[in-house]
Parts: structure tokens; sequence; C-alpha cells
């Protein structure tokens, strides 16, 4: 078990394949970004000695992210081989869905059950503000192939005043209408300049509130399957749920049970810590093994800070981490 000093314990890995993305949207990507080098990103033969230590370590969840892992190359077949040496293994993929519509009946013939596929507006010029493209009927076209194919869908949105705030009650129809999850996540103060503001950002506690001004919503009860941070609500007759991620207005530090690992090998304890482990210079130093890898997470997550701690000793403008998102994998 990987347990730290807080007395909680990992079971769920997020593991970043690469930073690169075709998107560029504006709370993710900072205004100098660069990519990381290719020799510095993980192979997949790397990526799968950190899944075999990650199953050793009693993690049974995993999280593949990008910025977008399916512009990475050859990223089907990563998941079929994950699938085949680890089909205990429960994973998940966070994808901004532009580019999986023609890989939908394959990825549910590997047995991918769930994908989470952030979309944080449902209008054309919209989406092309936020991410600057034109490439809303691709995401549309992805989430209605899932829901033909059975994998079900968590739609995550950054809530934003002033940028999709009014478009509360088209969200709320589109769950209504269809059997997924709409979860608003509140918009974190991450990367160096970041485009956070105390006037961009939008509670979760005034998006409920104002959610049930367009509905009647009932809470969903905690139990294994909801679990996360997100809170839950059914909508009454409708179809799919509402949920709510609040990262900046209430702590969920304290049952924190993830890790993250960078695409260039970098194991991050806490979302909001540039504290950083770089287990790719144990992967290619040829005298030290998989019991090093080991031994190193086991350390790190010993010292796992409080990320709300952190969060809140920084002045919210400025952004609490240096790094940016695209590169951490959300
Ligand atoms: N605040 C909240 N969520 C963010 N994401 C990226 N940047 C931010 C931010 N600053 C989300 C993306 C995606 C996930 C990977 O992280 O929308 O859903
Ligand atoms: Fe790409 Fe996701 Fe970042 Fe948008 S949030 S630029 S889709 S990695």
């Amino acid at each position: 078990m990987l347990t730290d000093n807080l007395g909680r314990t990992v079971s769920y890995l997020r593991l970043s394949v690469t930073d690169r993305c075709n998107l560029r949207c504006v709370y993710c990507v900072t205004k100098d970004f660069t990519f990381i080098p290719h020799p510095e990103i993980l192979r997949y033969e790397e990526m799968l000695t950190l899944i075999d230590i990650a199953a050793r370590l009693n993690i049974s969840k995993l999280r593949l992210t990008g910025g977008e892992p399916f512009a990475r190359k050859g990223f089907i077949s990563f998941i079929s081989r994950i699938m085949n040496s680890h089909p205990e293994m429960d994973l998940r993929i966070t994808t901004n869905g532009t580019l999986v519509e023609p890989y939908v009946q394959e990825l549910a013939k590997l047995g991918v059950k769930r994908l989470n596929i952030s979309l944080d507006t449902l209008d054309e010029q919209k989406f092309s503000e936020i991410t600057g493209r034109h490439k809303l009927d691709d995401v549309l076209g992805t989430i209605d192939a899932c829901l033909k194919a059975g994998i079900k869908l968590k739609i995550n949105a950054v809530a934003m005043k002033g940028m999709n705030d009014s478009e509360l009650p088209d969200f709320i129809n589109f769950a209504r209408e269809n059997p997924v999850d709409v979860r608003f996540i509140e918009f974190m103060p991450m990367g160096e300049d970041t485009r956070w503001s105390e006037n961009s950002f939008w509670s979760a506690k005034d998006i409920l509130g104002e959610a049930r001004t367009h509905c009647n919503l009932i809470p969903v009860a905690r139990t294994v399957e909801n679990k996360g941070p997100a809170r839950m609500y059914n909508i009454e007759g409708g179809k799919g749920r509402i949920g709510l991620i609040s990262p900046v207005s209430s702590h969920f530090c304290g049952t924190c049970n993830r890790l993250r690992i960078t695409s260039d090998g970098k194991l991050r304890t806490c979302l909001f810590s540039d504290r950083v482990y770089n287990l790719r210079g144990i992967l290619r130093n040829p005298r030290l093994g998989p019991e090093t890898i080991l031994r190193v997470i086991r350390m790190a997550n010993m010292d796992k800070p409080l990320g709300y701690n952190l969060l809140e000793s920084k002045e919210r403008s400025q952004g609490v981490c240096g790094t940016q998102m695209s590169a951490i994998g959300g």
C-alpha cells in the first residue's frame, strides 16, 4: 500500500502521455508556452514499466491524460498493451474529444468503458474563442459515437464567469437529454501567467444555486462508485446528471488518493506543488531498476503536501504553481 504521513492512501495514477495538444484552451496554455523536447518524453515501453510498478503498489485506477493523448502516435496500441498486461486495471482516458470519433469502435472493442471529455461550451463561436480552433462538431460527433457504442461519458467544463456562465441552461438541457455526467470544475489559477482572476471565478456554490433555478436537482448519495471529488446531482426527469468539482472553494486534499506522472517522467505528488521527482532519470539509468523507482515513489509520496495550503499561501491571481496544465494533465 502507498500511504503518506497524513494517512492518505494512493490508489489512482494519472499518467500524461504527451504535453502536446491540437487545441489552445485559454485556461490551460499560458502565453509563452513551450513543449517538452521529444527526447525527454517517455517512450511507451517506459510508461508500461511505470504502470507495472504502479500495479505492484496496489494502484487500481489509471487515467491517461495529455495534453491531448489521442494526438500522440500509437496511442491506441498503447491502450491495447495496457489492457493486455493489466486487465484488472480500471483504465480511464481524459481527452478533448476532437480526434476520437474514428477510434470509438476500436476503443469499445478494446474494452474501454469510460471517457472524460473536456468541453467548456456548446456554442461553435465560443468554442473557437476558448480553444482557438473550430472543432465543436468533432467533439459532438465523438459524444454521439461513444453513446452509441456504450462508452460512458463525463463531460468536464471549466466554469468561467463571462465565458460560459450564460450557457448553464444549455448544459443542463444537454444533461437532461443525454445519459452523461456534465461536471463543472472551478477555474484554478494554474501556471505562472494564468488567465485566472476574481472576476472570472465562478464558484461551485453559485453554479449550484443558479442551476437550481432551472431544474430540480436531487443529490446522489456517496457510494463506492461515486466517491471522487465531484458532488453529483440527478436532474429530475432527465437522463443525465450534473456535477460540481470545487478544488478552489473547498478542500478535498484530505482524502486525495492520486499521484501524477508527467509525460517526461516526473512524479508530481500534488497538482499544486512544483516539487517533482525525476523518474525518467532512474528509468534510463542502466544501473538502476524498478526497485529504485518503487522506493522513490514510496518516499516521495510520504511527503505529499496538502495542496489547499499551497493555494491559500499564494496570491490567487499569480498562479499557484509554475507549470502550465497542459504539461501536468489536469
Ligand atoms: N482550471 C480548472 N480546470 C482546468 N483544466 C485545465 N486547466 C484548468 C484550470 N486552470 C481541465 C481541463 C480538463 C482537465 C484535463 O483539466 O478542462 O478537463
Ligand atoms: Fe488541450 Fe486540454 Fe489544454 Fe485544452 S485543456 S489546450 S484540450 S490539454
